[in-house]
């Protein structure tokens, strides 16, 4: 049920930190895209999260992190999101249409960054649910593509039609007319869902314990001389995924001391 808005009109930003809303579009009753426009000023690293909201009763701002799903050299940002029915800003945010105002604190922070990552073979990009946003970004940036000989994509949803933004995005990388050539050949991806029967199934910790992912795909196992990886989804799968790293070798990285994997929270409220 892939729902479309757009709109060309820009009305002059009202708000502080105001932007105004391109296109909307909704995947299922829990997800949806859209896109808004950005901040003249902001640079940012592909994989960073800023802080964006709508402007609550109180009359003071509703924000939560969202990371950039967009590339950083998209003139427009993106953003992917869960709704949650009772979340104080998601159930508010899904109703938003082009022509609307968000917020967005354009101060873009994060851990999920190419810069994080010791020099490398292999990058795996591991989410769950809108865990995918960060890694949208990143797959759409050509420096991805130049650091890397190979991306590993495991994304795991509870169905199939949760899985079409992130489908939708890797389908379109070897038509893109920036990194379609330096995609080719390089990219695998290994969607699974765990509650809908669908072709690949299981959770991307038990595909990676058992070692079917790497049957699967005819690939080596984890080395830490080779593989890095990020990590993005919620509390419990970013903890289950760090063990199974760590048991492979791999240490966690930061910023200020690049290692071999990293991992960020997926926003959920
Ligand atoms: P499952 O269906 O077995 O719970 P959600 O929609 O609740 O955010 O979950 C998104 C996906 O992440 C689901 O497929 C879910 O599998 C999976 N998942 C949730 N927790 C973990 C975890 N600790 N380790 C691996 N996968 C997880």
């Amino acid at each position: 049920m892939t729902e479309h808005m757009t709109t060309a009109p820009r009305p002059t930003p009202t708000l502080p930190d105001a932007q105004t809303v391109t296109s909307v579009t909704h995947y299922t009753d829990r997800l949806f895209a859209f896109r808004c426009t950005r901040p003249r000023a902001l640079r940012f690293r592909s994989g960073e999260f800023v802080m964006i909201g709508l402007m609550g009763e109180s009359g003071k701002p509703l924000l939560r992190a969202y990371s950039i799903a967009s590339p950083s050299w998209d003139e427009e940002l993106e953003f992917y999101s869960i709704k949650v029915p009772d979340g104080p800003l998601t159930s508010r945010l899904q109703h938003i249409r082009p022509g609307d105002e968000i917020i967005l604190r354009p101060k873009p922070v994060g851990t999920l960054v190419l810069d994080a990552l010791l020099p490398g073979k292999r990058l795996w990009m591991l989410a769950t649910g809108t865990g995918i946003a960060p890694f949208a970004s990143l797959l759409r940036d050509p420096e991805t593509w130049e650091k890397y000989e190979q991306v590993i994509v495991m994304h795991t949803c509870r169905d199939a039609a949760e899985l079409t933004y992130g489908r939708n995005l890797i389908e379109a990388l070897p038509d893109d007319p920036l990194i379609g050539e330096m995609v080719e050949g390089k990219l695998l991806y290994y969607p699974t869902t765990t509650r809908e029967q669908s072709p690949r199934m299981g959770r991307i910790t038990d595909n990676l314990a058992s070692d079917k992912v790497f049957a699967d795909l005819g690939i080596p196992p984890l080395d830490p001389a080779r593989d890095r990886a990020m990590v993005c989804g919620s509390l419990g799968f970013n903890l289950d995924v760090k063990a199974i790293l760590e048991a492979a070798g791999l240490r966690e990285g930061a910023n200020s001391e690049p290692a071999e994997y990293v991992v960020e929270k997926a926003f959920v409220g």
